[in-house]
């Protein structure tokens, strides 16, 4: 009987339930710390989301996971490996699409798809995949002369065509039409699903992180600032539920409760039955998100503003 990569590692439990392990990961560019003692852990079998603002460290700490990038200080363990001994063995069990790709524009689409299916052991069919990705009326064509969109398909053709282990996405879905990110996101929950794919996604669509994402990470200048699942989060940032109805007098209602359950009770009970028009909303991540990343800024904003004014006064005082 075959076992699948979730289930093996359920069996397993403890450190070799994790694909990735970091602990206090730190990356400095000159005088700053981009990565401020990161510690991150990524299960076996599990879609990761990685959410944060632009600059947060995002394709910093994947090109260092993927051994792209040399880390400045801290330990790193990638499927039981430290990503700098670049072992090709390893290397071939992870797939990468980058934020932006490396350019291979003289290549013809299919060509290209083939030449690196020859690297891997246990290859996709090419012609398979780029049908898979929607591109083969694209595979005589030089790959400088796709669109964005069609060249952001091919960067993940490319990135999954060695069946890897652990597939890091940074950003995959930019310049998607709607079908495309769709068909997109059908064939990222087949690789996890069947394929029992481990995969790291970055992205700024909300939408698509709460569609596809077993747990969420969210880094914020340098940190993990929260991490857990959809559910976990919420509840940490107090996301509140909206309840809709309409009253008797015809007009809209709404209350935000962190309680929907409770305050449904309690509408039942004014109404003595049933609630015209009830709608329960409960939040999004994308209200969870912005509720989390706000906070901080506003209080990382009264903090710069109080550390300005004790400047000011101190450079007033003689
Ligand atoms: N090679 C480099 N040299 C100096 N600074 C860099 C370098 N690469 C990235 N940085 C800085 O590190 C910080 C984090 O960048 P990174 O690309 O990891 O952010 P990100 O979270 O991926 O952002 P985005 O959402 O815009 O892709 C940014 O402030 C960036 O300017
Ligand atoms: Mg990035």
């Amino acid at each position: 009987m075959t076992t699948t990569v979730r289930e093996s590692a359920a069996a397993d439990g403890g450190v070799h339930d994790l694909a990735v392990r970091t602990t206090g990961l730190r990356m400095r560019y000159g005088q700053r710390d981009v990565l401020d003692g990161l510690d991150l852990e990524i299960r076996r079998g599990e879609l990761f989301g990685l959410l944060g603002p632009n600059g947060a460290g995002k394709s910093t700490t994947i090109e260092i996971l993927e051994g792209y990038r040399r880390r400045s200080a801290g330990e790193v363990e990638v499927l039981g490996q430290d990503p700098e001994r670049d072992d090709p063995s390893w290397r071939a069990r992870i797939g990468i699409v980058l934020q932006s790709s490396r350019d291979h524009g003289r290549w013809r689409v299919g060509e290209l798809l083939d030449h690196f299916a020859g690297y891997y052991a246990e290859p996709f069919d090419p012609a398979e995949l780029l049908r898979t990705v929607g591109l083969s009326a694209q595979a005589d064509q030089q790959t400088a002369k796709l669109s964005g969109g069609q060249r952001r398909r091919l960067d993940v053709a490319m990135g999954i065509i060695g069946r890897p282990e652990l597939l890091f996405l940074d950003e995959p879905t930019t310049g998607f039409d709607p079908e495309a990110r769709r068909d997109f996101h059908e064939l990222i929950r087949g690789l996890r699903d069947v394929g029992g794919m481990t995969i790291v996604l970055t992205t700024h669509d909300m939408t698509e992180a709460q569609q596809l994402s077993d747990r969420i990470g969210i880094l914020q200048a340098g940190r993990l600032t929260a991490v857990g699942t959809l559910d976990e989060l919420a509840a940490a940032a107090r996301a509140r539920s909206e309840v809709r109805w309409t009253d008797h007098d015809g007009s809209p209602r709404r209350q935000l409760t962190a309680d929907p359950s409770h305050a449904v009770w309690e509408l039942h009970q004014q109404y003595g039955g049933p609630i015209p028009g009830l709608e329960v909303r409960r939040p999004t991540l994308e209200d969870t998100y912005l509720g989390m990343v706000s906070a901080d800024l506003a209080e990382s904003t009264a903090n710069a503003t109080a550390t300005a004014t004790a400047t000011a006064i101190r450079t007033e005082t003689p």
